[in-house]
């Protein structure tokens, strides 16, 4: 997809009428679907949206398992779609085109909203938009405030970790991006280790906050003669995995002094790599200058309170969408559909599903971090 007449357009332009975008999201373990109505101006209504988790069918797992996740999908997919039109009471004929996210992501569960969205662009003849799911999250604190572009992006969910300069619709530069682990897998491994379940992240930061101690247990500092923006928690892992190997016969307050250590050093990493950040783009924002924080590990009260301190030692402000849209969801792909189609860029057909799709194709392919991991690219 040419994408050169967005770059040219780094506000929201301003379309005859108001644009009504049916979107679909099946790219790692939640199954969504959302009708956005992006008006005239460019302001956002989310006329209805649902989202299902696939936690319970993961747990005994301890982490998300692709076949798994593309059965439910697929299950799933078209009677949310269904649902969500009825809440709006609309029909597929109301739509003026159907976005679904097709990449990055499990190339399963991305096949289960790509195809159901083909098959509605062909029956309703409609337009099709192939959404970068990455695009999505960038997108997201517009679904429910105004905000100019441009702004920073830190993404932190499970299967990403990037930074991210968003200047406009198709127009990303990524800073630095994780060169192993995902934040969020960082907490959800720790917590396999320490025997907390899945999700992780949440577990962790039930335990943290038990801790009298949180200082008890030294945690390795990353990257920390690297002056990028990229970020690394594998070193963490495997240092917090040695502690707790070396506790004999661990008990809750061991978990609770492990979970606090591990989490501080997560939310002082963030902070530290998205202070840089922070420091080279100042000069190319404008007066408001805005870090976004979105993804899952964005719930995390330790991360949300060291980032808002980085941000405001700065002169930024912390924008963190509401928590239904920092997670995966179909509101943000129906925008960034909406956002596409104002600008005339829809896709064909054929458009292919994509377990790897950087947002920033020229920082990507200059660096090794665009690796597969647990639920597909870091990049
Ligand atoms: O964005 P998300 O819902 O899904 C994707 O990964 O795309 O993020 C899920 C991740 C999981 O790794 C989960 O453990 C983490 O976000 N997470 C948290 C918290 N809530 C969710 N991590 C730390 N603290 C939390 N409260
Ligand atoms: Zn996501």
């Amino acid at each position: 997809m040419a994408l050169s007449h967005a770059q040219q357009n780094p506000q929201p332009v301003s379309t005859p009428r108001a644009l009504t975008v049916l979107g679909l999201e099946s790219s790692c373990d939640d199954t969504a679907a959302a009708i956005v109505r992006r008006a005239s101006d460019g302001s956002v209504t989310v006329l209805a949206e649902a989202v299902l988790g696939q936690n319970a069918d993961h747990a005994p797992y301890g982490g998300v398992v692709p076949e798994i996740a593309a059965r439910a999908h697929a299950e799933r997919i078209d009677q949310l779609a269904r649902q969500v039109l009825g809440e709006a009471q609309l029909t597929v004929h109301d739509m003026d085109a159907v976005a679904a996210t097709s990449g990055p992501g499990l190339i399963g569960g991305v096949m289960a909203a790509l195809m159901t969205a083909k098959g509605i662009a062909l029956g309703a003849q409609l337009p099709l938009i192939a959404v970068n799911h990455l695009e999505g999250h960038a997108l997201s604190p517009r679904l429910t405030q105004r905000l100019d572009f441009p702004y920073l992006l830190l993404l932190v969910s499970g299967g990403h970790t990037q930074l991210v300069l968003v200047e406009g619709v198709g127009a990303m530069t990524r800073l630095g991006s994780t060169i192993d682990d995902a934040a969020g897998e960082a907490f959800d491994k720790t917590a396999k280790v320490m025997g907390l379940g899945f999700p992780g992240g949440p577990a962790v930061e039930r335990y943290a906050g038990q801790s009298a101690e949180p200082d008890r247990f030294a945690l390795p500092r990353m990257l920390m003669k690297d002056k990028s923006c990229n970020f690394s928690f594998a070193g963490l892992k495997t240092a917090a995995r040695r502690v707790w190997d070396g506790l004999d016969q661990p008990t809750d307050t061991d978990r609770a002094d492990l979970a606090a250590a591990v989490q501080g050093a997560i939310a002082r990493h963030l902070a530290e790599r998205a202070g840089r950040a922070m420091d080279q783009v100042a000069g190319q924002l404008g007066e408001r200058k805005v870090l976004v924080v979105a993804g899952g590990v964005a719930a995390n009260s330790a991360v949300r309170e060291a980032l808002r301190e980085a941000a405001e030692a700065r002169g930024f402000e912390r924008v963190a969408p509401p928590m239904k849209y920092c997670t995966d969801n179909a509101a943000m792909i129906a925008l960034a559909g909406a956002e596409h189609l104002a600008l005339g860029l829809v896709d064909a057909l054929d458009a292919p599903a994509r377990a790897r799709w950087p947002l920033d194709a020229a920082a990507a392919s200059a660096d090794p971090a665009s690796g597969a991991g647990r639920k597909g690219p870091k990049a």
